[in-house]
């Protein structure tokens, strides 16, 4: 099937990723000369993130300048329109980045009146443009996505998350839930890139992904790429707050309602 034409929004985020992109790539040609700095346990920032972020902020609010932004380094900028905006991850997968590892992403989503209406997350280095819009399907550059069709446990291929940044998370209930996937699937990955995990279901790759302590920004242009492929996200702690802390669980339908299953949420730490 044709692709669509892609609304004036998803035109401009679609633009506004791909302007990030060059910087990104340039960045990850150098990578070692790069100046990182430390957030938390685990969580680390560069040049990079933030100059990919202000790029994708420029491009954005030249053509929307009253959308307001939710941004993993920024914070939050009000826009003069109550009822949207903008949650942005410049970089999903900084760590991958960091180590010159080539699996990482930029995620934009379009949030209007507290409801996803567009997506997109795009990995430069396979140039592969997902995108989504409400109602419209989900695409991989121009070819149209549904996910997978592998209805049993023991053929599923599924992803995860490891909860680094609460490492007492993992104690009080992450190892179980690692264990219980590990024990029934025919695979588990950690790729290490959660934007890209979901787009991955999108496109059939996994059957699944889990993770506990995922942001707005992690999972805003993902989110809506699965559900447009036909698929399944939702959060154990429940499926009406999204963006509270817990464990999100994604997939194709027939393997996302085992996962449910299977899953008891994580008790976070302290
Ligand atoms: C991280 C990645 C990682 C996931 C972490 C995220 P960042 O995002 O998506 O795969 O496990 O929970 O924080 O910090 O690289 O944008
Ligand atoms: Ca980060
Ligand atoms: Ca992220
Ligand atoms: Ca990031």
């Amino acid at each position: 099937r044709p692709m669509p034409l892609p609304s004036a929004n998803l035109n401009i985020m679609i633009r506004a990723a791909r302007a990030a992109a060059r910087s990104l790539v340039r960045d990850f040609n150098e990578v070692e000369q790069l100046q990182v700095s430390v957030k938390g346990p685990g969580d680390f920032v560069s040049r990079a993130d933030q100059a990919a972020e202000k790029i994708i902020v420029t491009e954005l609010q030249r053509a929307r300048p009253d959308y307001g932004f939710l941004l993993e380094e920024g914070g939050t900028i009000e826009g003069a329109s109550r009822h949207n905006r903008f949650i942005v991850d410049p970089l999903d997968g900084t760590s991958n980045f960091l180590h010159g590892h080539p699996h990482w992403a930029i995620s934009i989503g379009l949030e209007q009146h507290g409801e996803v209406t567009a997506g997109l997350v795009y990995d430069p280095i396979k140039d592969e443009m997902f995108t989504a819009e409400k109602g419209k399907g989900t695409y991989l550059n121009e070819r149209r996505l549904r996910v997978s069709r592998r209805k049993e446990m023991n053929e599923a291929m599924v992803a995860c998350g490891l909860p680094v940044l609460n490492w007492k998370a993992r104690e009080k209930g992450f190892s179980q839930q690692m264990e219980k996937v590990a024990d029934e699937v025919a695979g588990l990955r950690r790729n290490g890139a959660a934007a890209l995990d979901l787009a991955w279901i999108a496109a059939g790759r996994f059957e699944a992904f889990w993770e506990y302590g995922l942001k707005p920004w992690d999972l805003a242009g993902g989110l809506i790429l699965v559900r447009e492929a036909g698929g399944r996200v939702g959060r154990l702690e429940g499926d009406d707050e999204m963006w509270e802390p817990g464990t999100i669980v994604a997939g194709n339908p027939d393997i996302y309602d085992k996962m449910r299953h299977l899953l008891e949420p994580v008790t976070p730490g302290l």
